[in-house]
């Protein structure tokens, strides 16, 4: 097959016990071990060609040429890949890809686009990898990607090493029918991307408290998983959530990404889920509020966050399986 050329498509997920610094920042070997779910409706599809004509490595994102920072995270990624085999270590390569999330939404496109593009370069060059060794090359691009690697429910542990960081599933998608109500707020200025805040995590003297206590929450929100116990998923995933925010908003420089509606959403979820909602927030490196619910309550969840003043979208998805290697295009 390898015309050098290949085609993917992974999920992005949203971490139920958070990712937050590194041990090793260049290779990005985590300083706590997390969780996360594949989410279906969030899709990246990349197409990766290495091509003898081309000069320099070519990425185009959602139609756009992108060069400068951005290009450049992808070819040290694409150069992972040409030192493992001969066959393309001399060749650039021209990498497409698209997003089915709206841009610029603030929605995490890097766990789903390092996913797809390991995925797709590791074919394009001909090698044949494992899930664990494609999980470990997309962890060099962004963390979280190698959680967006195996499907549904997946767990990222430390690892020793380089070679033994990588994610594995705990449980398929159809295991749980759990939800993720996605309430998109408006953003209005540019914060600090998760690379820079993961550099700084250390300055918070309480990183150090949450790294410790973060394989307890991990434990409790595994056995929450595998048993199907919404609430006492619910009740730790609130918790991990803060635990993470508190850290980056102690941080030097403080990362303050909610906004008013943000806490509007975590107080108002709260309160639902007292009155008998089964729904729980958490939030990533910026001011969407990711509602995590059963199947049963999402259809009220995404009614009652469309009204809530300075929800702009919100986006349903559900749990997905893992990236995938599609028919040659
Ligand atoms: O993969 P990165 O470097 O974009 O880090 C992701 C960090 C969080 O989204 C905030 C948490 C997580 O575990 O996904």
């Amino acid at each position: 097959m390898s015309n050098w050329k290949a085609t993917a498509v992974s999920c992005s997920n949203i971490a139920l016990i958070k990712y937050w610094g590194n041990r090793d920042q260049a290779l990005r070997l985590p300083s706590n071990p997390s969780l996360s779910m594949n989410l279906a409706e969030l899709t990246t599809t990349t197409h990766v060609e290495f091509d003898p004509s081309l000069t320099s490595d070519v990425l185009i994102l959602d139609g756009r040429e992108v060069t400068g920072s951005g290009r450049a995270r992808v070819s040290r990624f694409l150069d992972q890949v040409r030192n493992e085999t001969s066959e393309v270590s001399h060749l650039f390569a021209r990498v497409e890809s698209r997003n089915n999330f709206p841009a610029g939404a603030g929605l995490a496109s890097s766990a789903s686009g390092f996913a797809a593009l390991a995925v797709a370069a590791s074919a394009a060059a001909g090698l044949t990898l494992s899930e664990a060794e494609l999980s470990r090359l997309a962890r060099l691009g962004s963390g979280s990607a190698c959680r967006s690697v195996p499907g549904g429910f997946v767990e990222w542990a430390l690892g020793a090493d380089d070679q033994s960081s990588y994610a594995y599933s705990i449980a398929s998608a159809d295991h749980w029918d759990l939800r993720d109500i996605v309430a998109l707020i408006d953003v209005e200025h540019k914060s600090v991307g998760s690379t820079e805040g993961h550099a700084v995590a250390d300055t918070s003297p309480l990183q150090a408290a949450r790294v410790a206590t973060a394989p307890d929450r991990l434990a409790q929100a595994r056995s929450a998983v595998l048993g199907r116990d919404f609430a006492a998923l619910a009740d730790v995933v609130e918790r991990d959530s803060l635990m993470m925010h508190a850290v980056m908003i102690t941080s030097s420089p403080s990362l303050m990404y909610w906004q008013p509606a943000t806490i509007a959403i975590m107080q108002a979820v709260v309160q639902w889920r007292a009155n008998g909602l089964a729904a729980c927030t958490t939030i990533d490196a910026g001011p969407n509020v990711h509602v995590i619910c059963t199947a049963e309550a999402a259809e009220e969840v995404a009614l009652r966050l469309r009204v809530i003043p300075g929800v702009r979208q919100v986006i349903a998805a559900r749990a997905g399986g893992p990236a995938r290697l599609m028919a040659n295009l």
